[in-house]
């Protein structure tokens, strides 16, 4: 894998770089850094290996890369509509208090008497003011109508939605899936309630919407607040084998079911496990076990119980060249300013400035998956909310400027860091729902879509043929940088055929990400979000191997921002 040059010692390479670096004046071009940077990690690679460091790999094991050794069958094919609905950056919100009713969000779905403020005490005091079976009606009312065609047509048209999080709880999934839970004695209520969720579904694939489907509540709960189901201010999944056991089911049942569904982005197992949760990640190492066996193409999205740099570290394991027929995995982190006392003491204009820096227990984990692996997160919810406190310390700017402030650092940041972005939340009782609310912060223009999902068809087609006519060009500019750069600052013997293959299958990639909506007449353009994972996968596919398969991977991200160069996007 290290081209040979690199049994030198670190010091020494380290200082050639920079000598070579202040002679050429290179660091400046992006292209040059990417690859410098490359061969730095190698080198610190090469060091830590010999010298026994190599911090940060969070003692997960398996992050070790064994890469093919001989080539085999090329199986890439051209990039797929589901592909792009699960592999495309996710612009979108959660769809708010259709599930998993949290009494703050649909007050007006719990009764007067209501005994606490989740799903199950909203249902029990139906059932106990008016019947099981009238409670069960009001439910699917709800599911059918809380969210209506005009709200998913806002999402399509206004809110340029890529996907939306759909949360769930495992009761959603029917009475067989409510025994020996809390749920038991109102399980009636949801008989029809999984037909509702793949209603949903379709209606939203209908506009091109795909969707996570996020179990958001599991038995006994992966965290003690009441939007995992009911008010037992407990997290006694961690505690409950039986509870682990009926989770497992839940989530295989729907990675059957999304089998036959189009427009399913991914599967979330869990939502915001408690932070250091006991045997979470024996249990999410079980449960991909398991649906590896339904469905290893499914996406699944689990919760980094707010530590996303372990939660990077453990993907690696099954992210991985050698995991073979396994799922990709998708990190869940979840970024609020509004609850700790800690932020509450910043002002707007320091929080918005500390978004830029969020995700960067990323840096090093991804971006190389011939390295270590891919590493994936996307932020499955934020808000524009703030603590009064903080608003209180703007030095008199209008709040209006200072929410667009914060929103648009959101917005950006996790467009260039993150595969998607999900607003919490859209569909409450009090739309359109505040500094909570993704159609006031996007009508306020405070979250802003990636510009490519607001190009007309035309603009896409004519991007794409500008780009065309540029690919043979730029192609051989990049190929002869890579090359040049290896040949003569790092002699050796290199494959640079493979940076070529890569870099074809980059731009076409991209190419094809982006113009899949205009086939249909359908504005706007995709582009590739979850990078890490399509890199995976490409790599995986593309049946190359031996030491230097590097190559191949440099080519395929360099072809990918190629693209992007020459279609402005
Ligand atoms: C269900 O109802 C029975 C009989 O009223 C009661 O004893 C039991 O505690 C209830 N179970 C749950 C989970 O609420």
């Amino acid at each position: 894998m290290l081209p040979p040059t690199i049994s030198l010692d670190f010091t020494y390479i380290f200082i050639l770089i920079f000598a070579f670096l202040l002679t050429q004046h290179i660091w400046r071009d992006p292209e040059c850094r990417a690859t410098i940077k490359k061969f730095l990690n190698k080198a610190k690679g090469a060091f830590d290996d010999h010298h026994g460091g190599g911090g940060g790999g969070g003692g997960f094991p398996g992050q070790q890369q064994r890469i093919p050794m001989q080539d085999g069958q090329s199986t890439i094919q051209p990039p797929t509509p589901a592909d792009v609905t699960r592999y495309r950056y996710h612009h979108g919100a959660n769809v708010g208090s259709v599930f998993i009713m949290e009494k703050w969000l649909t007050g007006s779905m719990f009764p007067e008497h209501a005994q606490g403020s989740s799903e199950l005490a909203a249902v029990e005091g139906w059932v106990k003011q008016e019947g099981i079976d009238q409670a069960r009606q009001r439910f699917e009312r709800h599911w059918r109508e809380y969210v209506s065609d005009g709200d998913l047509d806002w999402l399509r048209d206004h809110g340029k939605c890529t996907t939306i999080r759909l949360p769930i709880g495992y009761f959603t999934l029917g009475p067989p899936y409510c025994d020996g839970t809390a749920f038991k004695n109102v399980s009636n209520v949801y008989q029809n309630a999984w037909p509702a969720v793949k209603q949903l579904v379709q209606r939203c694939h209908q506009r091109g919407i795909g969707v996570l489907i996020d179990l958001h509540g599991l038995p006994g709960g992966a965290n003690p607040q009441d939007h995992s189901g009911t008010d037992s201010n407990k997290a006694e999944l961690w505690t409950s084998r039986s509870n682990k056991d009926l989770a497992t089911r839940c989530v295989l049942f729907v990675a059957q079911q999304a089998r036959s569904m189009d427009g399913v982005a991914g599967l979330q197992i869990i939502n915001e496990a408690e932070y250091g949760a006991k045997g979470m990640y024996d249990w999410y190492d079980h449960v991909l076990g398991e649906v590896s066996k339904v469905d290893s193409t499914l996406p699944i999205y689990i919760s980094d119980a707010w530590d996303l740099s372990k939660a990077a570290s453990w993907s690696h394991g099954h992210n991985s060249l050698r995991a073979g027929q396994s799922n990709p995995v998708v990190i869940d982190t979840h970024l609020y300013w509004c609850f700790s006392d800690e932020d509450k003491r910043k002002s707007p204009q320091q929080i918005a400035q500390e978004v830029g820096g969020k995700l960067s227990s990323l840096d090093g984990k991804d971006g190389s998956v011939i390295d270590h692996g891919a590493a994936q997160a996307v932020v499955g919810e934020y808000s524009c909310v703030l603590g009064e406190e903080s608003w209180a310390k703007g030095g008199g700017a209008s709040k209006d400027d200072l929410v667009r402030q914060f929103g648009n650092a959101e917005s950006s940041h996790f467009q260039q860091r993150a595969g998607g972005s999900f607003f919490w939340t859209y569909r409450m009782d009090w739309m359109e729902g505040g500094e909570w609310g993704f159609k006031q912060m996007t009508n306020s223009h405070a979250i802003v879509p990636p510009q490519s999902l607001t190009l007309s068809a035309g603009d896409v087609q004519q991007r794409i043929q500008h780009a065309q006519s540029q690919q043979q060009q730029r192609k051989q500019e990049t190929v002869g940088a890579h090359t040049h750069y290896w040949d003569t600052s790092h002699p050796g013997q290199y494959e640079h055929w493979r940076f070529e293959q890569g870099w074809d299958v980059g731009f076409h990639d991209a190419m094809a990400f982006f113009g899949m909506r205009t086939q249909g007449g359908v504005d706007g353009g995709d582009k590739i979000g979850m990078m890490d994972l399509w890199c995976l996968k490409r790599l995986q596919e593309s049946g190359q191997g031996g030491k230097f398969m590097w190559e191949f991977e440099q080519g395929f991200r360099q072809g990918v921002r190629d693209f992007y160069g020459c279609a402005g996007v």
